[in-house]
């Protein structure tokens, strides 16, 4: 199977309350602009070619996408673009919005929105998008402290029926308690990757433990942050990407995606093949011994016996690379050309099926990583 074949279900699904997606999805910050993001001057990306790249999405499976009414550069709008591509929406397309932060209409920042001027901010999501209602909308939060009051504006907002999920962006676990204790928490999105925040681990965890998806952002962006990938990944990652015939933004995603069932990936993109090699990253698996590990990553619901799960840090990286990046391409999801590749028969991230015998694994020895990228 190559990887246009592959479709986003094979990373597995999620429920957002009562809306199921399926774990690979897409951002849409990329798409209004070519280069960095949420600059006043950003050039304007081609409509046609953003448009095709959202249409592709939802042809490969993807179901949820990642937006928001700040999301512009001088001609285009992420909202627009969405519209543009999808509506009349299907029916199982989940489109996550955020609010909070505002851009004035030349791109400037303006000071985060009141919890009295988000209602308005809602409102314009609703019209940019063409709906009646958002399926999911995160509070994106800029300041430490309480979130109460504006979490409860949109609390308000869900009850009038203007929203039906509500989310969390930039938090830390008080936030999200606190939220809770408000109205339900659907997703937490945070930056989060190999070298991005590794002290997010055990709030991911949490999160997972409490049945709230995890969608991280700048997963393969990482220190790029707005600007995008640089291109410049550490030796361990490129080994491994190496091993498996993949890129390196596919091994990033893939392991935000072990990191648990409720991890969800939206990966930025305005480029079609980046989408396709996406989409085709949800289907890379570990090997059940190896989220099982002392130290490796979680996966599959399936608790790390031995501790927490490692830390992620790219300084990290080379002590672990043995045991986080025992990836496992598996034939019907393959990604590129792995050599070591072997069939293994469907399955889904949640009912891993990976038998010893029927596993070769692609496998980076500790030693050459921790050399290599020491
Ligand atoms: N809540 C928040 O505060 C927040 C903040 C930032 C972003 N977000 C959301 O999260 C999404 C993801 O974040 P992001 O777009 O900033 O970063 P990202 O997904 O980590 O990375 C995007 C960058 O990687 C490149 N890329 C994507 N796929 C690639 C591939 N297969 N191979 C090589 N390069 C690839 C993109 O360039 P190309 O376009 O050339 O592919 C772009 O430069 C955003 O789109 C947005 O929806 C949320």
């Amino acid at each position: 199977m190559s990887s246009e074949q592959i479709t986003a279900a094979a990373s597995g699904s999620w429920r957002l309350g009562d809306l199921t997606v399926n774990r690979v999805g897409l951002g849409a910050m990329r798409l209004a602009q070519h280069g960095e993001a949420l600059t006043a001057d950003a050039v304007p990306m081609d409509r046609a070619r953003a448009v095709a790249v959202l249409r592709r999405a939802v042809e490969l499976g993807v179901n949820h996408i990642d937006t928001a009414a700040f999301y512009f550069s001088p001609l285009r709008s992420a909202n627009e673009l969405i519209n543009r591509a999808l509506a009349p929406y299907p029916d199982d397309l989940v489109i996550a919005t955020k609010v909070g932060p505002a851009r004035d209409s030349s791109g400037e920042w303006l000071p985060p929105a009141t919890p009295g001027q988000l209602r308005g901010q809602v409102e314009e999501n609703l019209r940019q998008l063409g709906r009646d209602h958002l399926d999911v909308v995160n509070l994106r939060v800029t300041a430490p402290g309480s979130v109460a009051e504006h979490f409860g504006a949109l609390a308000e907002l869900r009850e009038a029926g203007l929203i039906r999920h509500l989310g969390l962006s930039a938090v830390g676990p008080d936030q999200l308690a606190e939220a809770q204790a408000i109205a339900p928490v659907v997703c937490v999105q945070n930056s989060y990757g190999i070298g991005v925040r590794p002290g997010q681990d055990d709030f991911v965890r949490a999160c997972g433990e409490q049945g709230v998806a995890f969608v991280p952002f700048f997963a393969i962006a990482a220190a790029g942050r707005e600007a995008g990938a640089s291109g410049a990944d550490s030796d361990a990652v490129l080994n491994v990407a190496r091993e498996l015939g993949v890129s390196a933004a596919q091994v990033r995603l893939a392991w935000t995606l072990h990191r648990g069932p409720h991890v969800l990936a939206i990966p930025g993109t305005g480029d079609p093949d980046h989408l396709v090699a996406n989409v085709a990253a949800g289907a890379l698996r570990l090997p059940a011994a190896q989220r099982a590990a002392p130290g490796a990553s979680t996966g599959g619901g399936e608790p790390a016996t031995g501790g927490r799960p490692a830390a992620c840090g790219e300084p990290g990286l080379p002590r672990q690379a043995a045991r986080l990046l025992r990836v496992v391409a598996d034939e019907p999801g393959r990604v590129g050309d792995g050599r070591r590749a072997r069939s293994l028969g469907r399955h889904r991230p949640e009912e891993p099926r990976l038998s010893p015998a029927q596993v070769l694994r692609a496998t980076v020895g500790g030693t050459r990583a921790a050399r290599s990228a020491g």
